[in-house]
């Protein structure tokens, strides 16, 4: 082989062993499992054709390997660069296929190349896994490039948006990578996610568990809060992420993506008559945000977990937001371990990458209880404090119903640093709901009432009298908590007019090194 044409016909040989033939052999394994193959899926991933890889010839240096081992190109990961909606994002996908996808030196250097090229240019980064985790014939050196990978994900935490899609196992040491990221997809089925899988489990615990209800995606998704998005499959997925990726920017730098400042959802009528009557009546949040956001669309992060707090990336005029609410459809709204800790990282995260946070209230309080409280719920729930505290994007609260005792305080209000805060007319504003209130304050009437028969009449006229004097917007008002008083069907109006106010907000925190929040 001494010619060019030689040499051009050896290149195009290796590529086809490289790409072609080792995507066709990878696809009868993994389509066998209902699995896509990397290269399907970063293809799912990127604008068309828009892929280049980066390393396909790659091979482990057969050190620590038995004699005879092959030395596949690639080395179990696929990675490189390409666009999504145009914008560059770089990718790397563990191919199951080679080595089970497992970690080694050279694959780990290919994973660190390509996110040090994305901290370098300032774009996301997309993981997709499918590994048995480890290499097990390269022991420690395996181990070293998982630490590797976890001191670069928190390096990049908060400069690029890091999205991580689970398509397959993720096991041991190899959870922490995708944990550390901003977001994680699970695929329904074939996706898991533990530190120890159900051998482990049984042999150290006694426990008999298996994969699924050990670290399946609907259990990642509902309790334990791991993941952002059950994805019904690979292609739900990847959508979720091009979709989400389409709300931020490239990096903590950039500017946001703008779009065509269209799409008024054109029924704020519907939203002067949401709010029920009675107090007790719950009715859905999502539809303040469909009648308020772009086009009624937004994209909610962890739909199931911590389900009385809805978390949500939107648009106004065109621009992205970050959206945080309470949902009076599961247990009131009220704040429990799982919502606060799900809104803190989700209000860091809208401050690190610099979009401004809408927050609608309607809170009775953090959630009361034994339980709650043995779990931590003080330090637990100051985190959500804290990050509104610490958060210097524009701030725009609305209260729409309830926001009560510490409700209000943490729900955006005024005192944790908010800009424009609103209320509807429906706003109660108070230390706590009026029958409570009525109980502690009326205790001796109450009981005289009972005592004569007139309890029921006696806690009604109380609770009237509580509820138009005391739990209202005005007291708040009065005293500038809230700016204005407005008409529901005035708010996306009204919100549009603040964040334009606000897009040049400058704030300076007070130097250090980094904070200490309540982790
Ligand atoms: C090398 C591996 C491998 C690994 C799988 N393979 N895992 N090779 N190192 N860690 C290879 C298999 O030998 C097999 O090769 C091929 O990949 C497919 O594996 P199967 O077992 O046939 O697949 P499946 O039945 O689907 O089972 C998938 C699996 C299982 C559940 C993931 O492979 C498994 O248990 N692997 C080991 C998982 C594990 O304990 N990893 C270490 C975790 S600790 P052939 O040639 O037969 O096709 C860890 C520490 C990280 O990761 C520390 C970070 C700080």
């Amino acid at each position: 082989m001494t010619g060019t044409a030689e040499r051009i016909e050896d290149l195009r040989r290796r590529h086809g062993e490289a790409v072609h033939e080792a995507d066709q052999r990878a696809r009868i394994k993994q389509h066998a499992k209902g699995k896509l193959t990397a290269r399907e899926r970063i293809a799912l991933l990127l604008d068309e054709d828009s892929f280049v890889e980066l390393d396909e010839f790659a091979a482990h240096r057969g050190t620590s390997y038995a004699p005879g081992e092959p030395r596949p190109y690639g080395d179990g990961v696929v990675t490189g660069h390409g666009t999504v909606d145009g914008r560059p994002v770089c990718v790397f996908a563990q191919d199951f296929t080679v080595f089970g996808g497992s970690m080694g030196e050279v694959c780990g250097e290919k994973v660190l190349k390509v996110m040090d090229l994305a901290m370098r240019i300032g774009c996301p980064v997309v993981g997709i896994n499918d590994s048995g985790g480890a290499r097990i014939q390269e022991g420690v050196v395996s181990l070293a490039y998982y630490a590797e990978l976890g001191r670069r994900n928190s390096l990049a935490s908060g400069v690029i948006p890091q999205l991580s899609l689970i398509m397959g196992p993720c096991a041991g040491g190899a959870v922490y990578s995708p944990a550390i990221t901003d977001f994680t997809v699970m695929v329904r089925g074939t996706a898991h996610m533990f530190v120890t899988g159900p051998e482990v489990v049984r042999s150290v615990t006694g426990q008999r568990t298996g994969a699924e209800e050990l670290g399946g995606a609907q259990i990642n998704s509902e309790l334990s809060g791991n993941a952002h998005h059950l994805a019904e499959d690979e292609a739900d997925a990847i959508d979720w992420a091009r979709t989400l990726l389409g709300f931020l920017p490239s990096n903590n730098q950039d500017s946001l993506p703008d779009y065509e400042p269209a799409g008024d959802p054109g029924r704020a009528a519907e939203l002067d008559a949401l709010v029920p009557d009675e107090p007790h009546e719950a009715y859905d949040m999502r539809r303040v945000l469909e009648l308020v956001l772009d086009e009624g669309d937004f994209l909610e992060v962890q739909p199931l977990f911590g389900r009385s707090m809805l978390c949500a990336f939107g648009r106004i005029d065109g621009r992205s937001v970050g959206v945080v609410a309470n949902q009076p459809l599961h247990n009131a709204g009220t704040i429990d371990i799982d919502a606060s800790e799900k809104a803190a990282r989700f209000v860091r995260f809208c401050d690190a990458f610099n979009l401004p946070l809408l927050t609608f209230a309607d809170v009775p309080g953090y959630l009361p209880g034994l339980e709650q409280e043995r779990r931590g719920i003080i330090r637990r729930g100051a985190k959500l404090i804290y990050a509104y505290s610490e958060a210097t994007v524009p701030k725009v609260t609305v209260v729409v119903r309830k926001a009560y005792g510490g409700g209000y305080a943490v729900m955006g209000s005024k005192h944790l640093g908010a800009d424009v805060n609103l209320a509807w007319p429906t706003a109660e504003i108070a230390v706590m709901g009026a029958s409570g209130a009525v109980s502690l304050l009326h205790r001796r009437e109450l009981a005289e009432a009972a005592a004569n028969g007139t309890e029921e009449a006696v806690r009604a006229k109380l609770v009237e009298e509580y509820r138009s004097t005391l739990a209202t917007p005005y007291v708040a008002a009065e005293r500038g908590y809230v700016d204005a008083v407005i008409r529901p069907s005035a708010t996306r109006a009204q919100l549009s007019r603040a964040l334009r106010l606000l897009a040049n907000k400058r704030q300076e925190v007070p130097p250090k090194k980094h904070s200490t929040m309540p982790l």
